[in-house]
């Protein structure tokens, strides 16, 4: 039981402190919850409000896709320079070591392989699993414009609710079908209807023209993906375009698990997206770190 004695009848109220209310560091983010919000900065640097995610994901359409066949071997030595992981419940069971306590995105749609129409996804895991690996947003394909359209996008809006639920953000992932353009006004489209659907934030594809009216017309984080390996240097202007015309970071994989050195760019990569460091520097630092095969 507390002495009695040794309560103190003096207190400090700070009347002089006005207590702080302070805006959240991510766009389109203040109104929710703390639990979210709290998740979402276990995906976002609290420092930059940015990212760079490591996105491992591929093998739930592709399977064991070049840099993917071992991943015990070529991910996990990468966890320290990612913000976040994006993966399957099967690999962060698998090969993950809970060790890692950064950020986890899961994929959670999928279903047709790449021998199929892709757009024709179903939701993949059940919330409680999701909660039970303690993720900190699900990731869901969108095709807009794909056959089965109106199916992800009803994955995408059925996860938000779950999501909102228990306080797990959802990242709405725009998947460009072969048939369609990628270009600016296909990206403000797409991106718009994940965001105005529910997403708590968006990955795309960057576009050498117009990328700036995709990120002013979607009132969430947008991050984007890498693509087709580029040459390093190409991948790091990329993501520096894309940091400074507005993305919230990058959600890489190919670009970083099919370099000869991915230890060496996702490094070049954290200091354009953090540092806004300039593409020709970071290729430099690549260049240094490969060398020194750090
Ligand atoms: C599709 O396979 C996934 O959504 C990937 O996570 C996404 O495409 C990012 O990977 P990459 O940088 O290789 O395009």
């Amino acid at each position: 039981m507390a002495d009695k004695d040794s309560i103190k009848e003096t207190h400090n109220y700070y009347l002089d402190i006005p207590m702080k209310s302070e805006p959240f560091i991510l766009r389109g983010s203040n109104s929710l919850d703390w639990g979210m919000k709290n998740r979402l900065l276990n995906i976002f640097c609290p420092d930059t409000g940015r990212t760079v995610m490591l996105a491992v994901d591929h093998g739930y359409f592709l399977g064991p896709t070049t840099g993917l066949e071992r991943m015990d071997v070529t991910i996990v030595p990468l966890l320290p320079y990612a913000d976040t992981l994006m993966c399957t419940r099967g690999i962060l069971r698998s090969i993950i070591p809970p060790t890692f306590t950064k950020g986890v995105v899961l994929r959670s749609s999928g279903g047709p392989s790449i021998l199929k129409e892709l757009s024709n996804e179903e939701i993949a895991v059940d919330i409680e699993d999701a909660i039970r690996l303690n993720v900190a947003a699900l990731a869901v394909q969108v095709f807009v414009g794909g056959e089965y359209e109106t199916k992800s996008i009803h994955n995408m809006t059925r996860l938000v609710d779950v999501g909102n639920r228990y306080g797990i953000p959802v990242l709405g992932v725009t998947a460009v079908g072969k048939e369609l353009v990628r270009d600016a006004k296909y990206m403000r489209l797409a991106t718009r209807i994940c965001a105005e659907l529910g997403a708590s934030y968006v990955k795309t594809y960057y576009v050498a023209d117009g990328f700036e009216t995709v990120t002013a017309s979607c009132p969430v984080p947008i991050v984007i993906a890498g693509g087709k390996k580029l040459q390093e240097l190409d991948a790091l202007r990329m993501a520096y375009d894309a940091v400074q015309q507005g993305a919230a970071g990058v959600d890489m994989g190919r670009n970083v698990f099919q370099s000869e050195a991915p230890s060496a760019i996702i490094q070049a990569l954290r200091k354009v997206v953090h540092e806004n460091m300039a593409p020709e520097e970071a290729h430099d630092l690549y260049l240094t770190l490969k060398k020194e095969k750090k």
